[in-house]
């Protein structure tokens, strides 16, 4: 799967326009001013680096994020529409979603995604990207929880937990919060529960549109064209030329 630069780029005005109308003063503006100055990476980061997981491809990313935070306010009515306290505010909600897989950004010294040169990998094994050694070990909530708080950006309990344990129980590291029968060390808070829903939701989806039409033979995966690696290359970067104004990015594009 691949987006047009005009996709890429309607994709994120869609995600600016979140902030700006789910997340007031004094955060709006601090989140706003850390989303424009990454802005050329976060805009054509990927999702994830392999072909095999969802949305590796550049503008992935933004994608599924906006996917998460549309997915977070619904999965938020059938709660509310069944009787869950609203333990948390919408403001909360939005927030959580708009960063949770914010540390796949890497940090502000080293961008965690580098484009393969590796051929063979591309082909074979399906990685588009490499992780950029730079970058010691932390895990994706962890980095994304210390990027919002060395900018300053002030996150309360329930979204510090909703972005701690985005990933449930597939991340075995956040067993002792969610696989616990005391009712006193229960989460306090359903939305934990609501963004993990959202973000399953999402990635499930993305991998649907992704594989299910390769398993159901309608596409040859050996053609499939993928914006880093397939014959829509040129296209896709002339057109993405064509419409982008930053220079930064151009010269991203033009090296991919
Ligand atoms: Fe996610």
């Amino acid at each position: 799967m691949k987006l047009t630069a005009e996709q890429i780029q309607s994709n994120w005005e869609l995600f600016i326009g979140y902030i700006n109308t789910y997340i007031p003063e004094p955060r709006q503006s601090k989140l706003l001013k850390f989303y424009k100055k990454h802005e050329e990476e976060i805009l054509m980061m990927p999702a994830s680096h392999k072909k095999a997981y969802h949305n590796a491809f550049p503008g992935g990313y933004i994608d599924h994020v906006n996917r998460v935070i549309e997915g977070a306010l619904e999965i938020n009515k059938v709660w509310c529409n069944f009787g869950a306290e609203q333990n948390y505010t919408v403001e909360e909600l939005v927030f959580s979603a708009i960063n949770h897989d914010l540390g796949k950004m890497g940090d502000e010294d080293n961008y965690s995604h580098l484009p393969s040169q590796d051929e063979w990998r591309k082909k074979n094994l399906g990685e588009m990207y490499t992780f950029n050694k730079k970058l010691s070990y932390m895990s994706v909530p962890d980095r994304g929880l210390r990027l919002l708080v060395n900018n300053g950006i002030d996150i309360s309990e329930n979204e510090w937990l909703a972005i701690k344990l985005h990933d449930g129980l597939y991340d075995p590291a956040n067993e002792p919060y969610l696989k616990n029968y005391m009712p006193e060390l229960k989460p306090r808070t359903s939305l934990v529960f609501i963004l993990h829903q959202a973000d399953l939701m999402a990635s499930r989806i993305e991998f649907e549109k992704e594989w299910l039409p390769v398993f159901k033979g309608n596409v040859d995966p050996k053609k499939k064209n993928y914006t880093l690696n397939g014959n829509n290359k040129n296209t896709t970067k002339t057109k993405a030329l064509g419409t982008i104004k930053s220079q930064g990015l151009k010269n991203m594009l033009d090296n991919l």
